[in-house]
């Protein structure tokens, strides 16, 4: 018998063929968000699960789903799974790392130039009517030469944010994993600063990549850059970390972006920071509570507001999806996954 597949939502034609020479599969919905007690009804029996990051793979589908063997989520992100008790129960959780990584740097350029350059704003304006001619201080933005980027994880997309950065003429600091959860630990973040000594032989300003990012402590981070921008994954340790006292770090003429996940920035305090122009915009892609979006950032033309479309290319949509179904061939083939987490 051919091992059975249950696939949350519609996928693109080449990854369901390529599934189905190998798999039976069953597709959940067509479109949208698959209702809880389908996904529940769809795991009974299925040997592989493929997952969008809306779907909650929690204990209890886990449990339901107890012939599963892999969790194929077609995200980078796997923040909607238990992974804990997916290892206790030996199933694999795979994501989709590399394939989406170019799509979600542009989306982040996208966002720091609409912000910086108030596109949208500058587009509502013309459309409402209001450009009666070309005036020298209209619409006036905030440049990016010779500015500071700031880059919270430094992981893949992280990095390919940095390589962008250099197109703009901007100067590019960074935190990565472990100056974030050990950014309260005076010890760490005192050898960080001696690493930032040019004498020092544990100098880290190196060039990584052929980039000449320099890393940080948090701190610094937040209180040096021009623009701060989000590519950690969220977990306990990164749920609210750009919170109040983070954005009274930072400098008033400073945007944030986020394409990561939205709970890592505390909402209401992001919105009472910009209510007090403590901060100078925003680039939003994810929201804490998504759909939902605070109602206030909704009114602000400082801010863009993205309906999560970081990866969200056709080239790169296609490739997730192919990546997952790849991987739950290996798995169901008595292989290792290509891309577990
Ligand atoms: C991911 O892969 O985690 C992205 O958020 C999907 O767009």
């Amino acid at each position: 018998m051919r091992p059975q597949v249950f696939v949350t939502r519609q996928l693109p034609v080449p990854a369901l063929q390529r599934l189905g020479q190998v798999c039976e599969y069953r597709i959940g919905t067509d479109r949208g968000v698959l209702e809880r007690e389908k996904l529940l009804a769809g795991v009974q029996g299925a040997h592989g699960l493929i997952s969008l990051l809306t779907d909650t793979v929690d204990r209890e589908v886990l449990e339901v789903g107890a012939k599963l063997r892999i969790v194929a989520n077609v995200a980078v992100g796997y923040n909607n799974i238990d992974v804990a008790t997916a290892k206790e129960r030996h199933v694999y959780v795979t994501n989709t790392p590399e394939v989406l990584t170019d799509a979600t740097a542009d989306l982040t350029w996208a966002l720091i130039l609409s912000v910086t350059r108030r596109i949208v704003e500058s587009d509502a304006f013309l459309r409402a009517g209001k450009f009666d001619g070309w005036d020298f201080d209209m619409l006036l933005g905030s440049g990016l030469t010779g500015k500071t980027l700031g880059i919270i994880g430094y992981g893949r997309i992280g990095r390919a944010v940095a390589r962008r950065a250099a197109g703009f003429g901007m100067n590019v600091i960074y935190c990565g994993r472990d100056d974030i959860a050990y950014r309260d630990d005076p010890q760490h973040n005192a050898l960080m600063m001696a690493r930032q000594n040019v004498t020092s032989p544990l100098n880290q300003s190196a060039r990584i990549d052929g980039l000449s990012a320099r890393r940080v402590t948090f701190n610094q981070l937040l209180e040096r850059s021009d623009v701060i921008s989000l590519h950690i994954p969220l977990a306990a340790a990164t749920q609210h970390l750009l919170n109040q006292e983070a954005f009274a770090r930072m400098k008033r003429t400073a945007y944030l972006i986020n394409t990561a996940r939205g709970p890592v920035v505390d909402e209401a305090a992001l919105v009472e920071a910009l209510q007090q122009g403590r901060l100078a915009g925003a680039g939003l892609d994810v929201y804490e509570r998504e759909p939902e979006v605070s109602a206030p950032l909704l009114t602000m033309p400082n801010v863009v507001l993205l309906p999560h479309i970081g990866s969200a290319t056709l080239e790169a949509r296609t490739a997730m999806a192919m990546l997952a179904v790849e991987n739950v061939i290996e798995v169901l083939s008595g292989r290792s996954p290509r891309t577990p987490v």
